[in-house]
């Protein structure tokens, strides 16, 4: 049960790059890493137009001398503070990313980075290595992954509750990008922006983080080859609203050699909402969660009626229980998840200064926001082909 006990022994001077005013993800950041009183906000560049960043520090508290133009002079600046920041969170557009994350790492930080990491592979392997070199964190916020459910589903995994994965059935299939969205909204302008957005809208924006949780509730789980056929089909899109993938598995420990994961990424799905559920079916019995219900995920042995598991409760692993913030029965949500993450990124940001182990846990790393990157240029190698089959390593 987390109940807000000191973790470390100074709060992590940490500041933050984008998430200004306005912005969708930067409230987020900043409640999730303030939850614990692991990170303290001390310094920030929060908008590409300074004069707002500066007004919105104010709001937030911080000082106006830590407030900071851009990135650069941020960086400049606070290497010459005995003080100065250790962790910065980055939260612009994602054409901005890599070249802060590389600039974060040279200056010696550990980095939260928003998803997709980058937008090549060349780019994810050379901030892989940088990291390992520099010996800091990258966590990269694939938040819905911090629910305790995945855990759960991990553990079940893990322990042989499904038998052998055999299909995996997962989408993020979110509506209201049915119409020119973009024309008004600044936020969905870019995302459709090579330059800003990378090359891919659905499978980089909403795609890769059911990706990224199965990758955590199957951590033996290795892509064989994909396909993917994706369409703009609102007229005079750069880039996709909508992309199917099919991924062959190769064996594993938990996985039989050919299952297949099918998975739905989307922007026009009309009327959903989020429409982020995952189903895995596996040779003895399917487990299903939808990140709209957090709390709850089905587990579904065959020839038994249907059972509902709720967070909280004491029949679930433990592992699924250690980031209670409250008892079962009260809902925890998104919020609580992204604490969660950002609760062990702090962890292992102090294990690396203190060059310790940080004991047995997860997060989504460096590794993992690469990940992220490769899938999504394999799927658009593979759509741009045909939706021919693409070898994945
Ligand atoms: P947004 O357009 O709402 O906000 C972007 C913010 O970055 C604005 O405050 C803007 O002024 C600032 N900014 C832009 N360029 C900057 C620069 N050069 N220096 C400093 N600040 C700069 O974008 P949104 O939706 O918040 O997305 C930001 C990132 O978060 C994207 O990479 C997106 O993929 C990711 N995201 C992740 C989610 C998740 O669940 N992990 C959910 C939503 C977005």
């Amino acid at each position: 049960m987390i109940n807000g006990s000191k973790v470390l022994d100074h709060p992590i001077r940490w500041a933050m790059v984008g998430g200004g005013k306005g912005s969708q993800i930067g409230y987020i950041h900043r409640s999730a890493a303030l939850r614990d009183n692991n990170f303290q906000l001390v310094a920030g560049a929060f908008d590409i137009n300074p004069e707002r960043g500066m007004a919105f520090a104010a709001e937030l508290g911080v000082a106006p001398d830590r407030c900071y133009p851009d990135y650069k002079t941020m960086f400049e600046e606070e290497a010459k503070r005995e003080d100065g920041i250790e962790a910065v969170s980055i939260a612009t557009p994602n054409g901005m990313h890599y070249t802060v994350c590389k600039a974060a790492l040279e200056a010696g930080l550990h980095v939260v980075c928003e998803k997709p990491l980058c937008f090549t592979s060349e780019e994810a392997e050379e901030l892989v290595a940088l990291a390992k070199e520099k010996n800091r964190v990258v966590g990269v916020t694939y938040g819905y992954s911090g629910h305790q459910m995945i855990q759960q589903a991990r553990q079940m995994i893990q322990h042989g509750d499904l038998g052998d994965i055999r299909v995996i059935n997962m989408s993020f299939a979110f509506g209201g990008y049915n119409y020119k969205i973009e024309e008004t909204n600044p936020a969905a302008k870019w995302r459709f922006d090579p330059t800003k957005a990378g090359p891919s809208f659905a499978l980089g924006d909403v795609g890769t983080h059911p990706l990224f949780i199965i990758e955590a509730m199957i951590p033996d789980m290795k892509i064989d080859n994909l396909m993917c056929t994706k369409d703009s089909f609102v007229e005079g899109r750069e880039l996709e609203d909508n992309a199917f993938v099919i991924m062959r598995l190769k064996g594993s420990k938990s996985v039989q050699e050919g299952a297949k994961v099918y998975c739905w990424a989307s922007s026009i799905n009309c009327g959903a909402r989020h429409g982020h559920k995952i189903r895995v079916v596996g040779s003895k019995a399917s487990i299903e969660w939808d990140d709209e219900r957090p709390n709850q995920m089905t587990y579904e042995i065959e020839g038994e009626p249907v059972r509902t598991l709720e967070r909280g409760a004491g029949y679930l692993y433990p592992e699924a229980r250690v980031e209670d913030r409250i008892g079962g029965g009260h809902a925890e949500g998104l919020f609580e998840a992204w604490a969660n993450l950002y609760r062990r990124f702090a962890v292992a940001m102090d294990a690396a200064n203190n060059g310790e182990e940080y004991g047995d846990f997860w997060y989504p790393n460096v590794e993992s926001g690469a990940q992220g990157v490769k899938w999504i240029e394999k799927c658009v190698e593979s759509a741009n082909n045909g939706a021919c089959w693409v070898d994945y390593e």
